[in-house]
């Protein structure tokens, strides 16, 4: 995070994981983390049915915490059973909604097409979309990383304006890494975190690629975290596993206000 405008988010994806009881206890239990001046960015992704618990005990104890959902629809409204629209989450409040996560790619069948279509409609709305990439493991066997995720970038930034480029969060999600303990080694993160910014500077320009926040995804823990919050072009985390316990949670959002405040002490 070389870019202290930039700053740093931190996100919790807590795919199909809590209840509502859940939902309220955890907040309460993160509540102390808020006491302390943060510049940090916390956001919790929870279910689509948790979202409106989730925004109201936020709302009841004041918190800066933000809430994103996992996914939504690209059309508006209209004969889509089962489908939940970026108007029905901008009436929720929500700060934004992630799209392709690797497990929606994979088991809904999400393409690149569709997740440029939410990615525009997301904008359109207001939301803040997270758009997350991420090479398979074969992928990376064969030395397709970067055609993979240039690929990814490429088709989910078309047809943007440079001016929108900032509203957008990327996180990049090696697809191996992620649940399977198996973190991306930390220079290896940042290469490919800046391959991206390299490409969006290609499409966008420099200004545009500078603003954007690139997150990195895949079994973030609090034993890695300080050292991936810390390279020049990873500017948060998008983390499962250990944003569901309230603890754990709490704790890499202290690590990840230290590397803040370490990076203000450096620039001044
Ligand atoms: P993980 O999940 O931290 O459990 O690897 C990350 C994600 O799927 O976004």
């Amino acid at each position: 995070m070389a870019n202290m405008q930039r700053g740093l988010l931190m996100a919790g994806n807590w795919k199909m994981f809590k209840t509502r009881s859940e939902v309220e206890a955890f907040i309460l239990g993160l509540a102390p983390v808020f006491q302390k001046s943060s510049q940090v960015e916390a956001m919790v992704c929870p279910s689509f049915t948790l979202l409106s618990t989730a925004q109201k005990t936020i709302k009841r104890m004041g918190l800066p915490l933000k809430v994103s959902a996992q996914n939504m629809e690209y059309r508006e409204e209209g004969a889509f059973t089962g489908e939940v629209s970026a108007i029905h989450l901008k009436e929720l409040e929500l700060r934004g909604v992630l799209l392709g996560h690797s497990e929606r790619r994979q088991y809904y069948n999400e393409t690149d097409v569709a997740i440029n279509q939410k990615t525009k409609v997301a904008l359109q709305y207001g939301l803040l979309p997270i758009v997350c990439v991420g090479e398979l493991l074969e992928q990376r066997q064969a030395g397709n990383t970067d055609t993979v995720v240039i690929e990814q970038i490429t088709k989910a930034l078309e047809g943007l304006d440079a001016k929108q480029i900032p509203a957008i969060v990327i996180a990049y999600e090696p697809v191996w890494a992620i649940g399977t303990g198996k973190v991306c080694e930390t220079p290896e993160a940042n290469r490919v975190c800046k391959l991206i910014r390299t490409q969006v500077t290609a499409q966008f320009g420099a200004d545009a690629a500078n603003a954007l926040r690139i997150l990195y995804g895949g079994s973030m823990n609090n034993a890695n975290a300080e050292a991936l919050l810390s390279q020049s072009d990873i500017d948060g985390g998008l983390i499962g596993g250990a944003s569901l316990k309230v603890d754990s949670f709490a704790e890499l959002l202290n690590t990840a206000n230290q590397v803040m405040s370490q990076q203000t002490v450096a620039v001044v």
